[in-house]
């Protein structure tokens, strides 16, 4: 595979040098494209040794073969390590003033970049705004590492370890080969959390981002599947394409999108993180202070998934979600178990929460359950990988009912017919 490294300046750089040896050893021809900058840390001669290929950082350089355009054309994969502050920000505006960064305007192929400056750069609302804008537009932005920084400081800024970076960037490219299995089904899936209006300007809500739930949509739109989601309250940068997007924002606006759409749907899958409770009254005027500390009334809102799953066709297959932390009362598993039996839904991916599972950009670990509490599957990973377990677990049980389906004199020879 034909990988770019672009290096930008900053002191991590000699990590880079680290992960071009991996690149190489794993077989990868990989074209270092240096900043200006990232010689001053560590020169031409080392990357040219490692790579075994010519460096340089000027688009001056090879003009006759138009180097910025041939280079990116040619990448199979782009990392960027480190990725600074600078060189962000000059990605993400669409600037082309060194080889690098045009480099990166000419690229069809996935990029990832990974971070490295210090915990108030990377933490500035300017950094954090074009990483988002990087993100949005489809380049993936590792999170740095917590640690030790060139000074005596340290929290989030550190450049992953080289084996991550390599990790996660050919999982960009390595990606299972998809059949279309899921052709001419409806797929509706609900994503993030919602939120419960106290007066014109405050909500409850909850923490979740809705990447789970966008990412089983992708999933099974890329298994060729007409997938619609319901998002409650998901960052416009997240949504996948090839998919319609139904805007919710509380409960009751989450429930009627679902419930419209549920007659016509082959697969309901409950990934949004609804309120359980809301506000018994919504004021009209904003709350005023009162000097007095403040109660608020809540009562219960429906169950979205026991009701989907009460009025769920034979065929049709119903999946939820159980976000648990356990607690003195019982495990995360044994939690899972109670709610696969009361809810009904044909599948449940338990799912642990907090300390840092769960919610976020953030790896996942879910066990898929079925309506009797059966452990039928575990999948760990990404927030894709789980999305692709999930949706695998799916489409196996619509596979089972179709054969079931099939009126007998069809049926003789077929290997999927239950004993
Ligand atoms: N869910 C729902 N309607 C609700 C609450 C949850 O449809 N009012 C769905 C979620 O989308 C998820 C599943 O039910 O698929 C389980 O959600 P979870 O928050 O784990 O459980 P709760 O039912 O809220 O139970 P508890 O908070 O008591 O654990």
């Amino acid at each position: 595979m034909r990988v770019v490294l672009g290096v930008a300046g900053g002191i991590a750089a000699y990590k880079s040098a680290l992960l071009l040896r991996l690149l190489r050893e794993a077989g990868h021809e990989v074209r270092v494209v240096p900043t200006t900058a990232a010689l001053e840390f560590v020169g031409v001669p080392t990357w040219e040794a490692l790579s075994g290929q010519p460096v340089t950082a000027s688009v001056f350089d090879g003009t006759d073969t138009v180097e910025h355009v041939r280079i990116g054309r040619q990448a199979d994969l782009v990392i960027v390590a480190p990725a600074t502050a600078d060189l962000m920000a000059r990605a993400a505006a669409g600037m082309a003033n060194d080889l690098l960064t045009a480099t990166l305007l000419t690229v069809t192929c996935p990029v990832l970049m990974a971070p490295a400056m210090h915990t108030e750069m990377w933490q500035h609302p300017a950094t954090a705004a074009n990483v988002a804008t990087l993100r949005g537009r489809g380049t993936h932005v590792m999170e740095p590492e917590v640690g030790r920084l060139t000074g005596a400081d340290t929290g989030p800024g550190r450049l992953p370890e080289p084996e991550a970076i390599a990790a996660a960037a050919l999982a960009l490219v390595e990606q299972p080969e998809r059949t279309a299995d899921l052709a001419g089904r409806r797929v509706v899936v609900s994503a993030g959390g919602t939120r419960e209006p106290l007066d014109p300007v405050r909500f409850l809500g909850n923490r979740s981002s809705g990447r789970q739930g966008v990412a089983i949509a992708a999933e099974a739109a890329a298994r060729g599947a007409d997938v619609t989601l319901v998002a409650a309250n998901v960052d416009a940068a997240l949504l996948p394409p090839d998919v319609e997007i139904v805007p919710v924002e509380s409960t009751a606006d989450l429930q009627a999108a679902m419930r419209e759409r549920a007659g016509r749907a082959d697969v309901l899958v409950m990934a949004a993180a609804v309120a359980d409770y809301r506000p018994a009254t919504v004021a009209e005027a904003k709350v005023k202070k009162s000097g007095d500390g403040l109660v608020i009334d809540l009562v219960e809102n429906p169950d979205i998934l026991a009701g989907l799953a009460r009025e769920a066709r034979p065929e049709q297959v119903v999946v939820g979600f159980a976000a648990e932390t356990g607690d003195a009362a019982g495990s995360v598993l044994e939690h899972g178990r109670a709610k696969a039996r009361h809810k009904g839904a044909d599948l449940l991916a338990v799912n642990q929460v907090g300390n840092g599972s769960g919610f976020g950009d953030v790896p996942n670990a879910v066990v898929i359950l079925d309506r009797q509490g059966a452990v039928v599957g575990e999948v760990e990973g990404t927030k894709a990988d789980v999305a692709r377990g999930l949706v695998d677990a799916v489409g196996a049980l619509l596979d089972t009912r179709a054969a079931v389906d099939v009126p007998s004199e069809l049926s003789a020879g077929a290997t999927t017919l239950p004993g």
